[in-house]
This record gives C-alpha cells, structure tokens and sequence, in this order.
C-alpha cells in the first residue's frame, strides 16, 4: 500500500515511500466509456470482497470483520491514497501489440502466479496426449511451444505480436513461427495432432469463429488444449494495462472473461468433446509482503495486493485463477460428418 516511509501498513509491515509521481490504481467505477483507475478504490474493494468471501464462508466472525472495518478507516485516513487520484482510462483505444510489445521482454519472468498455476496442468495434459505435429497458437514467447518440443512434437507456432514472437525465435531459432491472426491461421486443413492455445483467449472478442480455425487445422481425433483466466478473476484482478493510446492519453486493453458455458456452446457444435476441465486455485498465503516492489508499479496494479496481504489472501486464496480444457476433436473426418 502506498504511503509514507516507516509508517506501519495496515497489516504491520511498514509502508514504503512511494517514490514516482503519477498515480497507480484499478478499475472502480465504470462510466460506459471510462474508467477511474484508483488505488483507494481497489483496496476498499477489495476489504468488501474479503468481508462478502468471510460471510459467505462462515470465517467472517467478529474479530474479522472488525479488523476489516478499522482497515477500511486506515486506507481511508491514508493521505498517500487520498492523493493519489488515479488515472481515468478509456478501454478498447489500445491494441493487443501495444500492450505486449512492452511486456514481451518480462512476460514470463519468474513471479508470474497465473503461468506458475496454469503450466502445471497444461503440461500434465500435453503429458498424455500422442507426439505428432502441435500448433501453440498465441504462443508469445514460447513457453509451452518449449515443452511441447521437448515432449517430441513437431511445433509451429503463431502470434500476433512481432515483439513475444522474437523472444520466441530467441527461446527456439530452429521452429517456424508465424505472425499471424488466430482467426486466420496459416495453415491448411487438417495440418496438426495438437493445438494448445494458453492464456490467449481473454483477447478474442468471440470465441465460435476461432474455435472453428482449431478445428479446421486439427486432425480428426486431434486434441485442442485451452488455457483461459477465470471469469472470477475479471472482479478481483484489476485490468491488466493501462498505457498511452493513439491519441496519447490512459488506455486501457479490453479483456473478454467468460463463464464455462461460453466454451462448450463455442466447442461442441464444431465437433469437439470434454475430456478434462480444470479450475487450478491460487494457493493460500501466496502474497508476500516482502515480495512488495518499491516503489509501487506504475502499470500493474495487481501489486498493489503485496501491500495489503493478509486481506488480500482472505478475498482471493484458494480462489480459481484459470480454467484449463482438453477437448477432443470427433475421430469421424469432417467432410463424413452428419449434418448436425
Ligand atoms: C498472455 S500471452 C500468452 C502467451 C503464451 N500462450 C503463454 O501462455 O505463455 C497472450 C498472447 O496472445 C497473443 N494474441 C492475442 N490475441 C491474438 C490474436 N487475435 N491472434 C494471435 N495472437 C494473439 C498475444 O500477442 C500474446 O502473445
């Protein structure tokens, strides 16, 4: 939590300075075009969060929810968030390749919790599946096009931003990577065994036409492994950048969370079948304060979690982070397909 050298935070630990102008914060308030992105906000946002999990869950005795009622009087006689105004954003003005041309360097730089959560089950699913040929479609920087080659596969990778795939070609200069669109892919019918696509959905508006482009390049009997964030994620991780768009002022980048019906109405009727479906949780006690960067970040404000972690654990621990998927494509070619 912002605030001023050797002031105790409200979890005991002591505030560190904040030492960069220019204020950090989260999505509060939505006003149809724009949103206020303030740290005083998310934090109060996130003591009612951990109050309505308490009530919910039985943990919210008295002691708790006093606690939580002193802290919210703490953060509101904060001067440091008092000032601190945030930025007020428009979502939607910024691009996909904006956001990761500045984030390619560090995207999957140890400290990452949704990849240190997610890759796990992914792997176990890639684990079991037949070497063949595999599209990691989304791949940014090539973190399971790396596995996937070390299970055997043959491996083609494809993204949309220049800037993840040249760390790719770096990670693994001998595979074809492809700067191309998931709706469009640069393949021919029937080309792969395996398609994974991880923590890259988030960004596609629609999910019906892009799952008919996994389809159209997987084998009949190919298996398509998804990785998306947790529609619970979207209430309590605040929006993940916010960054100068065209026209020079706050952007934010326009995320798309969904709940698991949206996968199976997209998946089903192209032919695909559940096999696995996982929610992996965040662990308990996983926010660390000394793991508080100083100063605050300016672009992601989910580190604004570190300052407060005893509250931020009783609203998020143990909480889905991401849903992970294997579906099976029907064995049947596509062309002998009855009508559905
Ligand atoms: C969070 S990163 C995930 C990268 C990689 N799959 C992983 O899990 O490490 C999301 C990636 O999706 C890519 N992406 C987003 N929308 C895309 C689209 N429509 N077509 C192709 N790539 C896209 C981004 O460029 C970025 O590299």
């Amino acid at each position: 939590m912002p605030g001023v050298a050797g002031q105790a935070g409200l979890c005991g630990h002591p505030l560190k300075q904040r030492k960069t102008g220019g204020a950090v914060g989260v999505c509060v308030r939505t006003v149809r075009w724009m949103t206020c992105l303030s740290p005083l906000g998310y934090l109060l946002a996130i003591e009612g969060a951990a109050l309505l999990r308490g009530f919910r869950e039985g943990s919210a005795d008295r002691a708790f929810v006093e606690t939580r009622i002193a802290e919210i009087r703490a953060l509101l006689d904060t001067p440091a968030l008092a000032q601190a105004e945030g930025v007020t954003a428009s979502p939607g003005t910024i691009s996909v390749t904006d956001v990761y041309r500045s984030w390619a360097p560090h995207y999957d730089a140890p400290g990452n919790q949704m990849i240190d959560i997610e890759q796990p089950v992914v792997r176990r699913i890639l684990d079991g599946l037949p070497v063949g040929t595999a599209l990691d479609a989304a791949c940014g920087t090539g973190r399971h096009t790396t596995y996937l080659r070390e299970l055997g596969h043959d491996v083609i990778g494809v993204d949309v931003s220049p800037d993840m795939l040249a760390q790719a070609r770096k990670r693994l200069p001998d595979v074809a990577f492809h700067e191309a669109d998931l709706h469009r892919l640069p393949l021919p019918d029937d080309a792969v065994d395996t398609v994974v696509c991880a923590l890259a959905l988030t960004h596609v508006p629609d999910l019906a036409p892009v799952l008919a482009e996994f389809a159209r390049v997987l084998r009949p009997g190919g298996s398509l492994v998804i990785s998306d964030a947790h529609l619970l994620v979207s209430y309590l991780r605040p929006t993940l950048a916010r960054r100068p768009g065209p026209d020079g002022r706050p952007s934010l980048l326009t995320e798309h969370h969904r709940p698991l019906s949206a996968y199976l109405a997209a998946a089903l009727p192209l032919g695909f079948q559940v096999r696995q479906c996982e929610e992996p949780r965040r662990p308990r006690h996983s926010l660390d304060p000394e793991t508080a960067p100083d100063p605050l970040p300016a672009h992601m404000s989910w580190d604004l979690l570190h300052w407060c972690p005893e509250v931020s654990a009783a609203a998020l621990d143990d909480s889905p982070i991401a849903v992970v998927w294997h579906f099976q494509l029907d064995g049947v070619r596509k062309a002998e397909q009855p009508e559905r």
